[in-house]
């Protein structure tokens, strides 16, 4: 008997802790086939090959290879590319997820040719469309047929905007069933550091977001408000792709690589990464998974954006919003919720994979 095809579609370094969760139980239920389609957008071995051998993920059954490009540059190579993939080997379902660029471009190429495409993590929403990921949300979820939102105010979100509830559908958050498959060789990673004596406390950075390092001013307010955390921590500050380059750019780098107190490391695999940030006193970022990751475990985390699409992380987790000038204060107060009692948002459960492919096997009749 031969098994439908489900397109899952990785394109990004976040991408890849959530599709890896649910190939491997969608191999495991062995109803579906499911095809591991890579769009290359993120393309470095750092922020991609690492991945698939951190999650023990197969090479990608098809790559587009598509790489960087202006975001219409991007979208259309996307569109382009996975348009010509579908009329060559269709597939049964498409499965999109996250928000990056090619989650709107593959929903738009496979819904033109009337395919079924699903959105794991559904329903975000920052409100703030001078986000490009605001964009690729809105735009992913008025094309896709089914909608898997990881917390309640999503499926809200898209209820408000009209969408029919037999569209929705809250399954959980993927992420944490990613940290739970890896917890293992998380731990190992932790043992190894802490027998290597990496015992001081230390804060844990992250930076990308456009609004955050695309503009000389707003870079510089952040170099300096790293040089002042490290007045207070050790710092440990893996460096995203577009970050390094404009802090080349922008004659920043070499006044970090100075500062006493920061390591400024490569963009770190999932293993290594999650280990640091396990046994951190406090994570600093504006990355989206990085909110959720740390709501989860409990650990303090400020993040350095004016908005968030996972407003769970504030209102149930251990998240603060902050602008540069408020840090030292967010700071404190992030750490100060540290003690309170706390448990993880409803079905951040390490389950939402096994509710993905219950879902989609009864969408598909199967
Ligand atoms: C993308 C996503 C963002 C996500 C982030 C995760 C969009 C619009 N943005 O942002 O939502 O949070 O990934 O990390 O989809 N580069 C490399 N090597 C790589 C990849 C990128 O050097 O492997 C550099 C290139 O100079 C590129 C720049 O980083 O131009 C930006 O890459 P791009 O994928 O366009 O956006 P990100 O900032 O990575
Ligand atoms: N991450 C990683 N190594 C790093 C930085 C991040 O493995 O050096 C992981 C981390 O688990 C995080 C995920 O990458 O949840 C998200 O990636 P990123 O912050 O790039 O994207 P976003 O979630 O903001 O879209």
């Amino acid at each position: 008997m031969t098994l439908p095809n489900v397109h899952l579609i990785a394109a990004a370094r976040p991408n890849f802790m959530k599709v890896a969760p649910l190939y491997r139980r969608l191999k495991g239920d062995r109803w579906c086939q499911p095809i591991l389609v890579h769009t290359g957008q993120h393309y470095d071995a750092e922020m991609s090959d690492a991945f698939f051998r951190d999650l023990e993920l197969p090479p990608p059954d098809h790559h587009l290879g598509v790489g960087s490009g202006s975001h219409a540059e991007q979208t259309g190579a996307v569109m382009v590319a996975y348009e010509r993939l579908c009329g060559s080997a269709p597939p049964d379902f498409t499965v999109v997820v996250g928000d990056v660029n090619s989650t709107m471009a593959a929903t738009i190429a496979a819904k033109k040719l009337c395919l079924p495409v699903a959105h794991l993590e559904a329903g975000l929403r920052s409100f703030d469309r001078t986000m490009p990921e605001e964009i690729n949300r809105l735009v992913t979820d008025a094309l896709a047929d089914v909608l898997w939102t990881p917390a309640q105010d999503g499926t809200d979100n898209l209820l408000r905007e009209g969408v029919a509830a037999e569209r929705i559908e809250l399954v959980g958050n993927i992420m944490i069933d990613c940290l739970e498959m890896m917890r293992p060789q998380i731990d190992a990673a932790r043992a190894r550091r802490n027998m290597a004596g990496g015992a001081k406390p230390y804060a844990v950075v992250t930076l990308h977001r456009p609004a955050n390092v695309d503009r000389p001013d707003s870079l510089e307010r952040a170099v300096v408000a790293i040089e002042q955390l490290a007045r207070r921590f050790e710092v440990a500050f893996p460096v995203h792709p577009r970050t390094r380059e404009r802090l080349g750019r922008f004659g920043l780098l070499r006044r970090l690589e100075a500062c006493a107190g920061i390591r400024l490391l490569s963009p770190m695999g999932y293993i290594d990464f999650m280990s640091l940030v396990f046994d951190a006193t406090l994570v600093i970022t504006d990355s989206g998974g990085v909110q959720e990751e740390t709501t989860y475990l409990g650990i303090p985390c400020v993040t350095l954006r004016p908005n968030t699409e996972r407003p769970i992380t504030v209102s149930e987790g251990t998240n603060r919003l902050a602008g540069l000038h408020e840090l030292d204060q967010a700071i404190d107060t992030a750490l100060a919720r540290r003690q309170a009692a706390y448990h993880p948002p409803r079905f951040w459960d390490g389950q939402t994979a096994g509710r993905v492919s219950d879902s989609l096997r009864r969408k598909m009749g199967r």
